[in-house]
């Protein structure tokens, strides 16, 4: 007999609910939702309440809010998203001692229920936060993965298209290095239908465009008060969607390094081969020596966040 895929989301605040929302429009497979005891008639109601949007929608799939970890059981792709976003004043790594404590714990839980799956983390700080679901899963590498450069991406293309009128549709680019504001921006690699980008926008103008990008997150906590969730989640089932389906994309993905890109033993944003068996491959490309300054500053950035998470849990070193 032929399954649907089971999609397990943990925390199901604003990430989380829209990760099941767009899950569900995509029929991308069955959805369970778990968040703590004192979220639980919040969960359950926000489950049902997209359940009962399917006939309007016509996605056939399972949707269920819980607090028990075992409705997890078979779970293909865990999404993390449970842990406190930032406010206006705070930086993503503000976050750090709050989160790694919800991470650890979580990953402790997708371990003993859903062992044979391949978690997508997306609390922050991302990097490290990656890092902890990793040594706290024991999972190997291929089966962890951080979402951040999906979303960067999508911002950056965003802000493209609001430039140029043009399409979001024909707009491609790259993104590398850790979720912050020390992202690395590739403007070489963006193009318009195929053609270079600074046809279209001057390199005076793009430099403006690759800072408002970098800064994407701020700006909307700043307008909200709380952390950006439409198009994380976007971004989250962009992923999702390329393993249930096994579509064998390139998106900059949190991958693990094991010496591409000069990193070793962290996970930053890299070019990852998404497909079935999770991370299938890391796409290595030549950095020009300023490219290459960038991403080394950024994995600086990662590295110290990660000494952070081993003093505060030295099981996780
Ligand atoms: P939220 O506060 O709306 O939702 C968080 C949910 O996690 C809540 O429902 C809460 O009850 C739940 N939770 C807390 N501890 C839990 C535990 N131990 N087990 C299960 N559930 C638990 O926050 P929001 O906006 O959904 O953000 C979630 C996280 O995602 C934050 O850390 C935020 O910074 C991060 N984020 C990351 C992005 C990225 O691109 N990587 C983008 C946007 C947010
Ligand atoms: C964002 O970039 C807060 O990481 C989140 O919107």
């Amino acid at each position: 007999m032929l399954n649907r895929a089971k999609i397990a989301i943990i925390g199901g605040g604003n990430v989380g609910a829209s990760c099941a929302l767009w899950a569900a429009s995509k029929e991308l497979g069955d959805i369970v939702v778990v968040d703590i005891p004192q979220a639980e008639g919040l969960v359950k109601g926000k489950m049902l309440d997209l359940a009962q949007a399917s006939p309007v929608e016509r996605f056939d799939s399972t949707i269920t809010g819980t607090t028990d970890y075992a409705d997890i059981a078979g779970a293909d792709v865990v999404v993390i998203t449970a842990g406190l976003p930032r406010k206006p004043g705070m930086s993503r790594d503000d976050l750090i001692k709050t989160n790694v404590e919800i991470v650890r714990s979580v990953s402790q839980n997708v371990k003993q229920h859903a062992p044979g799956s391949i978690v997508i983390v997306v609390s922050n700080p991302l990097d490290a936060m990656v890092y902890t679901a990793w040594k706290a899963t024991g999972f190997p590498t291929d089966r962890i993965v951080g979402q951040a450069g999906c979303l960067d991406m999508a911002r950056f293309k965003t802000f493209i298209a609001m430039e140029t009128g043009f399409s979001v549709e024909d707009i491609n680019a790259l993104l590398l290095g850790g979720h912050g504001d020390d992202m690395v921006p590739l403007p070489r690699f963006t193009s318009i239908a195929g053609i270079p980008v600074t046809q279209f926008i001057t390199e005076a103008r793009l430099d403006e465009i690759v800072e408002r990008a970098k800064k994407g997150g701020g700006e909307i906590v700043g307008l909200m008060g709380t952390s950006a969730y439409y198009a994380p989640a976007a971004g989250v089932i962009q992923m999702v969607e390329a393993i249930v389906k096994d579509k064998k994309r390139i998106l900059p993905c949190a991958g693990y390094c094991d010496g591409e890109f000069g990193i070793k033993g962290l996970f930053v944003g890299v070019p990852c081969l998404l497909g079935g068996s999770g991370v299938e491959q890391i796409i290595k490309i030549d950095l020009t020596a300023d490219e290459q300054k960038l991403m080394d500053a950024s994995a600086a950035h990662v590295a110290e966040l990660v000494e952070v998470v081993k003093g505060l849990y030295p099981d996780l070193a």
